[in-house]
């Protein structure tokens, strides 16, 4: 195929987007300004719910120079119910850095436009070709699934390499005579037809798309499912006699392996925790509750911890649970402790005083 020849799936996509393109404001603009608030007001929000704040929002702030003399509280109050306040944060710090750095002039290529705050390769390359007519492909969501189907790409969508991959096979079909159209009609395509459950009857691609003619629409894109996010629930007892504390050394292959903790039982409830370790309910009697850090997360795992401090009279014995031993407060505190013990202690003066003794 010659360079300045579009290619069959651009034409293809382009004059199905000529008969079904949704009217919408920021696709009658040109103005970096617009482009760049709808951008970002439709980052993880859908067209439906972020039609009426981009009209709230441009209507409040028609230029760059409105929203960077906004003051934040009238933003927020705006942004309410759109969620994820850090976008309302940077659309604010990036319109003052535009106005004080660059007389409210936004940058007019890909790579600049990357360096502002929360504008990454999708935004770029949307207010580029939008705004500036650059041929900067849009990779999203949308992107990804209809390449994967059309060409019949297996790479993971969600692997590190798959955005770098799928950019250059874009970068190879973005006619150069009009990448916005482009650019639009890929992601209404993907909005509208070829959705998770596309609708593969109406599709003018048919004929020469992969997944359909390879029964593998259901299959593409490959997105391997994350991890699912394990709860835990961690009882921690701090106990205390003498100025001794009974602690042990996590070693299972666990989290934390290594790492040295007060006493603690995993389960989801204290009666439970007393079952599994019957001295408990002896001690458990002089337990003071402690301010607990409540959710931790790890990358994998969340644990809800609740804590507990017994401080036994130096005459009581109990038979010590197996793999736990007493260690001088002072020298508990040298140890490496997980980051949630660290809070715990933190958060509570009453431990503080017992480990610096
Ligand atoms: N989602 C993100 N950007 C969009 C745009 N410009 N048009 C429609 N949907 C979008």
């Amino acid at each position: 195929m010659k360079k300045s020849q579009a290619h069959p799936f651009a034409e293809t996509l382009i004059s199905w987007y000529k008969d079904h393109a949704r009217d919408l404001p920021w696709r009658r603009t040109q103005d970096p300004y617009l482009i760049w608030l709808s951008e970002i007001i439709l980052q993880q929000t859908r067209v439906v719910q972020g039609l009426p704040y981009f009209y709230t929002l441009s209507e409040a702030f028609p230029t760059v120079f409105d929203l960077a003399a906004a003051d934040e509280t009238t933003l927020f109050r705006l942004w309410q119910g759109l969620g994820y306040y850090s976008r309302a944060r940077n659309l604010h710090k990036t319109a003052k850095f535009l106005v004080e750095t660059r007389a409210g002039k936004f940058p007019n290529t890909y790579v600049e436009l990357l360096q502002l705050p929360g504008v990454g390769p999708y935004t770029a390359a949307a207010i580029a070709s939008f705004a500036f007519g650059e041929a900067s492909p849009v990779v999203d969501g949308n992107v990804f699934r209809v390449l994967a189907r059309y060409f019949g790409v297996e790479t993971d969508i969600l692997h590190a390499s798959a955005r770098k991959e799928f950019t250059s096979l874009a970068q190879e079909l973005i006619p150069r005579s009009d990448p916005a159209r482009f650019n639009q009609a890929i992601m209404e395509f993907g909005a509208l037809l070829c959705s998770p459950a596309p609708n593969c009857v109406e599709c003018p691609l048919i004929t020469t798309c992969y997944a359909y003619r390879n029964s593998r629409i259901q299959d593409l894109p490959v997105k391997t499912k994350a991890k699912a996010q394990r709860i835990r629930h961690f009882k921690y007892v701090v106990i205390e006699q003498s100025g001794r504390l009974l602690v042990h050394q996590r070693h299972a292959k666990d989290i934390w392996q290594g790492l040295w903790e007060f006493f603690c039982v995993e389960s989801t409830d204290l009666s439970e925790a007393i079952n599994l370790y019957p001295f408990l309910s002896l001690i458990m009697p002089f337990a003071l509750p402690l301010e607990s850090p409540g959710i931790h997360v790890l990358s994998h795992q969340k644990i809800v911890s609740e804590a507990w401090l017994v401080r036994l009279p130096t005459n009581y014995t109990f038979e010590l649970p197996d793999n736990y031993q007493w260690i001088l407060s002072s020298e508990f505190e040298q140890l490496g402790k997980p980051v949630l013990l660290l809070n715990l202690i933190t958060d509570n003066i009453a431990l503080k005083e017992i480990l610096e003794g």
